[in-house]
């Protein structure tokens, strides 16, 4: 089927199409989990990302589907994938220290961590415990001083120096709070003097901190993958340099694999397997839970210890990871270059054909309207199997990123700063939604963001339905009317015919934002 599709968009190129025809993939593994994948990511892409800013309920449905995102990828990959445990150090990539790693004797030092609102808490010597349950998304707790995990009783343990009162917090890990199928754990802080509850001894002592996150949840949908956990992970861990134990409950060894490049790159040691840990660890410091700020963003000032990172932060932290070659897309400026030169370098747009719904039906028409304004196009089928690293390279060529509204725009993050991403809205008011998963995310990267809102004219749902049907004539009634008619007919059975006169002007605008470059 996707060959199919590969083949017919071969008369659309003119030349060397093979090489600009690029196969992209939501998930790297093999191919069974793949087309397991497949058919879950399709059913999130419904629901999500779009369900979670605007309503709970949605957000609730999808939880529930999500486990069995997690425990397919896990079976199937069971069966022989290589998890970043399983390998051998010497594997590891030589380059994975970031420059700015601090000296080990400084990382983890008990002052640097409490930068936080903690006034109320015990003195650091004798540990504490300071808990965030307020936030838009997610439950975390800091624990600082002698903690100790047992990971098979799921507890995270704080053992005073000095008689305290014993306290109890129970935290699910996972950057979304109330997700099913991801494990409460209770981070305890030990009433030292009582004898009915002994401080468990340490099996093993580590020197430096730890995060406990959990996978599973959302993740396999590639939007949920960095929005609820590469990028929480990056602000939880960046600051230590490496110098950080990852403590992974409902561990996924075929998303470590994914995306273990980033993975290694946040920590220098193998991650743990926690729900089957039968230690006793002990930490200097341990955050319990992934903290979301908004979807698929960070929020600096709320990036903890002092380190202000952004976006621009986090993809330039994935070019460095991917040995990405562009950190600025091509400059058009006119008088640098001689006329002759200025021909051959022409700015490159990838164009993102999805396969299912919300899909372009004049892709060719497009193109050529993207080749008039100046364009080399290629498009990308966000389909197929490729390895994050291929897909990563790929998307970094390009100075603009164009598509309708769906994970495949997550692809941003490997664009060069300052490259545009032009989002196509499917029909239905869902400007919002829109802008809080995208418009915003690829605007706190430092890249230019268009957006192009579709009229009634260019959505399939008007000759499917007609024009008297509530979902054209009142899509304010039909948002009212609850979610699941949103993504029943919105989200899932609209394609797009772009009338590429009215598009022409976007087109224009990213040319001409990359000539200001
Ligand atoms: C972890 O806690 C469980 C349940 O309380 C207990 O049975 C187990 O012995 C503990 N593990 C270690 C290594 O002490």
């Amino acid at each position: 089927m996707g060959v199919g599709e590969g083949k017919q968009g071969k008369g659309l190129m003119v030349k060397g199409w093979a090489q600009r025809y690029l196969n992209l993939g939501f998930v790297a593994g093999f191919l069974l989990v793949l087309l397991t994948y497949i058919v879950v990511s399709q059913q999130f892409a419904i629901t999500s990302p779009e369900a979670v800013n605007t309503m709970t309920t949605p957000h609730r449905k999808q939880a529930i589907q999500a486990p069995a995102a997690g425990e397919a990828g896990l079976t199937q990959e069971a069966q022989g994938e290589e998890t970043p445990e399983a390998k051998p150090q010497d594997q590891q990539q030589p380059d994975a220290e970031p420059e700015w790693k601090q000296p080990k004797d400084t990382v983890a030092k008990e002052e640097e961590t409490p930068k936080r609102d903690d006034t109320a808490a015990k003195p650091i010597d004798n540990g504490k415990v300071v808990c965030t349950t307020e936030g838009p998304f997610s439950d975390t707790c800091d624990v600082f001083g002698d903690v100790r995990t047992n990971g098979t009783a799921h507890t995270v343990t704080l053992v005073p120096a000095t008689e305290t009162e014993s306290q109890e917090w129970k935290i699910q890990p996972y950057a979304r709070r109330g997700m099913s199928g991801i494990s409460e754990f209770t981070v305890m802080q030990l009433d030292s003097t009582s004898a009915a509850s002994p401080a468990p001894a340490c099996t093993v002592t580590h020197r430096v901190p730890a995060i406990v996150f959990a996978l599973g949840g959302l993740t396999g949908n590639y939007f949920h993958d960095f929005s609820d956990a590469l990028v929480p992970l990056f602000v939880a861990s960046r600051r230590y340099g490496g110098e950080v134990q990852l403590l992974a409950s409902n561990i996924q060894p075929w998303w470590l694999g994914k995306y273990e490049a980033v993975v290694r790159k946040l920590s220098k040691y193998d991650v743990v397997d926690l729900d089957h840990d039968d230690q006793i660890r002990c930490f200097p410091s341990v955050t319990v839970g992934l903290r979301m700020h908004k979807e698929f963003d960070i929020t600096p000032e709320l990036v903890p210890g002092g380190v202000p990172l952004s976006m621009v932060d986090f993809t330039a932290f994935l070019r460095e990871t991917y040995s990405l070659p562009r950190a600025a897309p091509i400059s058009l400026m006119k008088d640098i270059s001689p006329p002759e030169d200025q021909e051959k370098r022409k700015p490159r747009l990838m164009l993102l054909h999805r396969g299912h719904y919300r899909k372009l039906v004049n892709v060719p028409e497009i193109v050529k309207a993207a080749e008039k304004a100046g364009f080399e196009v290629a498009i990308a089928d966000p389909r197929f199997d490729v390895r994050v690293e291929e897909l990563a390279r790929s998307v970094n060529s390009f100075d603009v990123l164009l598509g309708v509204h769906g994970a495949g725009l997550t692809n941003a993050v490997f664009l060069p700063t300052a490259a545009v991403v032009i989002q196509v809205v499917p029909y239905g008011n869902l400007e919002r939604m829109a802008k809080v998963d995208f418009g915003d995310p690829v605007a706190d990267m430092g890249l230019r963001y268009l957006e192009y809102s579709i009229t009634a004219e260019e959505s399939t749902l008007l000759e499917m339905l007609g024009p008297d049907h509530p979902v054209i004539k009142d899509p304010e009634s039909v948002h009212r009317s609850g979610w699941d008619k949103v993504a029943e007919y919105y989200l899932g059975k609209q394609d797009v015919r772009v009338d590429v006169d009215r598009f022409a002007p976007t087109l224009a605008l990213a040319i001409e934002h990359l000539r200001q470059k």
